[in-house]
């Protein structure tokens, strides 16, 4: 129960807040531990107060040890608090330590132009909420006109939207792959069990056919050995088509056989000398991080035959801290990586570059294209963990 004192106490409280809120006071007396300490509101500010109040973002100021002078609303609201408690207390309450620990940082290098952060923002009930936080440092107040020592202003927008419209980007474009690969071994079991099958009955027939011809039909027996030699070809065409549909390779010998296969098909096609290092890996990565390695080496080797003319290729695999990097380097032309991967008069976003960004993204890896004029590095480090 509270004492009537204390209703008054509070009642009064209350009052002084919302007059500061208001525009109504000009100065606030804190009673501390050192004695009080003035801060001045100025009356002119009144404007810039009533605009902040109307925001959709959280606006705090805060003392030099991080202590909140104001806050709005809105940022009372984000963090489930009543204001006044929000007033006067410590704004580390909010950050986890890891964040707080990055705030700490960020303000031992005092920056002028301020800086932002991503932090995930403690609220009532245990929750968290994803905000920006953008930080900038007020100029220190004349002392002698009493106007306090606010150092810091903070704007903490919410992005929980924002996360979870990404979160579903990222889930759908998952799920594009997905079925992408779905209808890629469906695609491939078709051509193995029918096309091939139809093919390797037709050449059966043509070398009967061969057979059965008489040394005097000279030019239709060379004709009938013609057509088993093209079929057979088109057998083996038809077959490694179904083979890169469906790398069944990743299956049954691991990863840097399947690099392999790519990267000896790809030397078979273009004449291009590829040089690799294939590190041995102690256990399997999950199917699906090999198989977005696997589909990246394949395209990054298709970009090269298609855009660089490069004379030589590297790929190496190897292990770093906690996963495993491929690393594929050709010495073409290059192309100007930094402008979103779009090469000038050819303004379409390349649907290979995106691709591989996304099936790094899809097993929690990074995806890294760097270009000169004297080739180009892909990187992908991928975590060893399965997800
Ligand atoms: N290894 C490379 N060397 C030179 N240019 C490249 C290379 N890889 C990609 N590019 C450039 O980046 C563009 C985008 O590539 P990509 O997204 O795979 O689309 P696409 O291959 O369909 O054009 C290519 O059109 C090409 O100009
Ligand atoms: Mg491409």
């Amino acid at each position: 129960m509270k004492t009537p004192g204390l209703r008054v106490r509070l009642a009064e409280a209350e009052e002084a807040l919302r007059a500061i809120r208001m525009g109504e006071v000009d100065t606030v007396v804190v009673a501390g531990k050192d004695g009080s300490k003035v801060f001045t509101l100025e009356g002119e500010g009144h404007a810039y107060r009533m605009l902040i109040e109307s925001m959709n973002e959280g606006a705090l100021t805060l003392t030099a040890n991080k202590t909140i002078l104001y806050a709005n609303e809105c940022f009372a609201r984000m963090v489930k608090d009543p204001l006044e408690q929000v007033t006067g207390g410590p704004f580390h309450r909010f950050l986890s330590v890891e964040d707080r620990a990055v705030l700490g940082s960020l303000l031992k290098r005092p920056r002028r132009a301020g800086f932002k952060m991503q932090a995930k923002l403690r609220v009532g009930g245990g929750s968290e909420i994803p905000v920006n936080i953008s930080i900038r440092p007020i100029a220190n107040h004349d002392s002698r006109t009493g106007s306090g020592d606010a150092t810091l202003s903070m704007v903490v927008t919410d992005m929980t939207g924002a996360h979870k419209s990404e979160e579903r980007l990222r889930a759908l474009t998952h799920r594009v792959l997905q079925v992408q690969e779905e209808e890629r071994v469906r695609l491939s079991h078709e051509l193995h069990d029918t096309i091939t099958q139809m093919l390797c009955g037709i050449l059966i027939y043509s070398k009967v056919l061969a057979k059965g011809l008489t040394a005097r039909d000279v030019k239709s027996k060379a004709a009938a050995l013609k057509l088993s030699a093209m079929i057979g070809a088109t057998v083996d065409e038809v077959e490694s088509i179904s083979r890169n549909l469906r790398p069944s390779v990743l299956d049954t010998l691991g990863l840097a056989a399947g690099l392999q296969d790519i990267s000896a098909e790809f030397c078979k096609r273009t004449g291009i000398p590829v040089k690799e290092a294939f590190v041995k890996l102690a256990a399997r990565l999950s199917a699906d991080t090999e198989l977005a390695l696997y589909r990246i080496l394949q395209e990054t080797l298709r970009n090269v035959e298609k855009h660089a003319k490069a004379r030589h290729v590297s790929i190496r695999l190897s292990t770093h801290v906690d996963g495993v990097r491929l690393v594929i380097h050709d010495d073409g032309k290059g192309f100007d990586s930094d402008s979103g991967s779009l090469p000038k008069g050819k303004r379409r976003a390349g649907l290979g570059l995106l691709g591989m960004r996304e099936r790094a993204a899809s097993v929690n890896g990074r995806f890294k294209i760097k270009s000169t004029d004297r080739g180009t590095e892909t990187e992908v480090r991928v975590p060893r963990l399965p997800l």
